[in-house]
């Protein structure tokens, strides 16, 4: 049984707290009724914005996440903001390694496995972004680099509490597909998507844990059903196509077709 379909927004910077609540408001507005199915949507604004998106989707079946956050559950780190913090204000998933943290703020793979156990330990899911340069690409390091990061994004990984098993996604985007209107090809992403299950199968037998693989990079409306028809993707973190309620919503409509029936 394939898995249920996950569609997240990125806001990033680009939006400020009164823009995102407006946003989430229209969102939570217009998907009341839409039946989204087995389709899962969620937002992640920016920091400033989280309290009051959290506000304007009470009530809605829109998630709430966070694009960053610190491994420490508190003390003094000056400007630093901890998974607690983030489940109290209704996070439910917090995006972790993305390439413009590891690119403008210097992200190691080693810090983005503390935040991804971090997150874990205290019930949120994390995403975990991996994907390589165009250098990378270019010569021939993709798997090389891929299975790299998330090896180390899942070398903490918490054993299996048993009662429930953790979820976690990981997101494949492509650096040089971000942003920029020249998304992958599917079936190249379809590829790299199959060595990120085939890596993470193995532990998924022996911990429990379940997870899912999105792809991420210059997704729109015109190209979401060539990524989301395929087996091996289960889903689309996508950014610029996510700052209008119209355009999104036409993302979660065309994801909603092709996510599973419940
Ligand atoms: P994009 O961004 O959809 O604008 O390419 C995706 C991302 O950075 O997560």
């Amino acid at each position: 049984m394939p898995n249920a379909k996950l569609l997240i927004a990125n806001w990033k910077m680009e939006l400020s707290a009164t823009e995102s609540r407006a946003l989430a408001a229209d969102l939570a507005g217009r998907t009341v009724g839409l039946g989204l199915g087995s389709l899962t949507v969620a937002v992640c604004p920016s920091f400033e914005a989280l309290a009051p998106v959290a506000e304007a989707l009470r009530g809605s079946d829109l998630l709430l996440g966070a694009q960053d956050v610190f491994w420490e559950g508190s003390g003094a780190f000056t400007g630093e903001v901890s998974p607690d913090g983030l489940k109290e204000l209704g996070c439910r998933l917090c995006l972790v390694g993305h390439s413009e943290r590891r690119r403008v703020m210097g992200e190691t793979d080693e810090m983005v496995g503390l935040k991804a156990t971090a997150l874990l330990k205290v019930g949120m899911m994390p995403v975990i972004c991996v994907g390589e340069t165009a250098e990378e690409r270019e010569s021939g390091r993709r798997d090389e680099t891929v299975v790299r990061q998330l090896r180390a994004a899942l070398s903490g990984l918490p054993s299996s509490s048993a009662e429930e098993s953790p979820a976690v996604t990981v997101a494949y985007e492509p650096v040089w597909a971000i942003g920029g209107g020249k998304p992958v090809d599917p079936d190249g992403a379809a590829e790299a998507c199959r060595l990120i299950r085939d890596e993470l199968s193995g532990i998924d037998g022996r911990l429990g844990v379940s997870f899912r693989v999105i792809y991420g990079g210059s997704v729109d409306v015109d190209n979401l059903e060539s990524f989301l028809s395929r087996p091996e993707i289960d889903g689309a973190l996508v950014g610029s196509a996510s700052l209008s309620a119209d355009g999104f919503l036409s993302l979660a409509k065309i994801a909603s077709v092709l996510s599973p029936r419940i």
